[in-house]
């Protein structure tokens, strides 16, 4: 055979080759189901065995050529099987790897492979004011923000009324987890996320109401000594 033509055969396999191995990432919620396809094309008719495996060792489900699938004593009662393609269910994180469906037909080979991450949902957020610093034209708010197991703290400064964010240290990432606060029209959110869930405060904090309560007390004790003397020495005066 020409070596051109068996360069490209050679080059087209090994295309084809890569391409049913492409890794698959998967995040599923702890407690769920997951479902792991394999294209019925991927795999011909002829082969001799089929498997489903966990990191490469562990069967879920395997069979011979004609014969009847047969789930691992391991996976009995999680695992349903249909045309090649496998349903895990109530995942947990000991669940989390790789998981390759493998036949063999003249040689082992791969059909699907898949990172199945388990995931369980995020804690709740709590989220506190920790200092208000107000003058007339401008106000520092700093706030903290705690989950479970992280915590952040983030000042905004506001200057004639527009707030905006100090730094950038309003991020934190712990175990895969995200912990962000962050200004939406002024109000103060706190949002905790991985990949399958998310939890932010209840009832958004508006910052204005902090720094506009402040400046208000601060002008009602600049009222009160204005005020209070300008009475009485008009009273005074009346006197006189
Ligand atoms: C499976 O493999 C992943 C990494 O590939 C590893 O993090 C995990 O601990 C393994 N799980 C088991 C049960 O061996
Ligand atoms: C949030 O934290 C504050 C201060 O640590 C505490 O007083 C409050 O009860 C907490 N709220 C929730 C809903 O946990
Ligand atoms: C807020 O912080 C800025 C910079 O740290 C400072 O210049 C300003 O005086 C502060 N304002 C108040 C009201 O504390
Ligand atoms: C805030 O407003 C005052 C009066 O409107 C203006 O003189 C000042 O430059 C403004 N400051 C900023 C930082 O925009
Ligand atoms: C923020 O304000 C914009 C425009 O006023 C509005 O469309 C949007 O829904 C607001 N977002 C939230 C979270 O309130
Ligand atoms: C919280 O963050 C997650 C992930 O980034 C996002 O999908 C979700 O919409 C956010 N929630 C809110 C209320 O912004």
């Amino acid at each position: 055979m020409n070596l051109v033509l068996q360069c490209v055969i050679l080059l087209f396999l090994s295309f084809q080759y890569e391409a049913s191995r492409a890794v698959t990432s998967v995040f599923v919620k702890k407690g769920h189901d997951v479902q792991l396809d394999v294209k019925e094309d991927d795999v011909p008719e002829d082969f001799s065995f089929f498997a489903w495996k966990f990191n490469g060792t562990k069967h879920l489900v395997s069979f011979v050529s004609a014969g009847k699938p047969r789930v691992s004593n391991l996976y009995t009662g999680r695992v349903e099987f249909l045309t090649y393609t496998v349903k895990l269910k109530n995942v947990q994180e000991t669940d989390s790897g790789v998981y390759t469906a493998v036949f063999t037909e003249d040689k082992d080979q791969t059909a699907a492979i898949y990172s199945v991450t388990v995931q369980a949902p995020v804690s709740p957020v709590n989220l506190t004011v920790d200092s208000v610093s107000s003058s007339s034209d401008s106000c520092n708010l700093t706030v903290t923000c705690r989950t479970q197991d992280s915590h952040i703290s983030t000042t905004f400064t506001c200057v004639n009324q527009t707030c905006s964010e100090d730094g950038d240290g309003s991020k934190a990432t712990t175990s895969a987890a995200d912990l962000r606060v962050y200004l939406e029209n002024d109000s103060i959110n706190c949002n905790h996320s991985n990949q399958v869930s998310w939890t932010t405060n209840q009832g958004a904090p508006e910052i204005q109401s902090f720094c506009y309560q402040q400046a208000k007390e601060s002008r009602s004790h600049v009222a009160v000594f204005v005020f209070v003397p300008v009475v009485i020495i008009i009273g005074m005066l009346f006197v006189i």
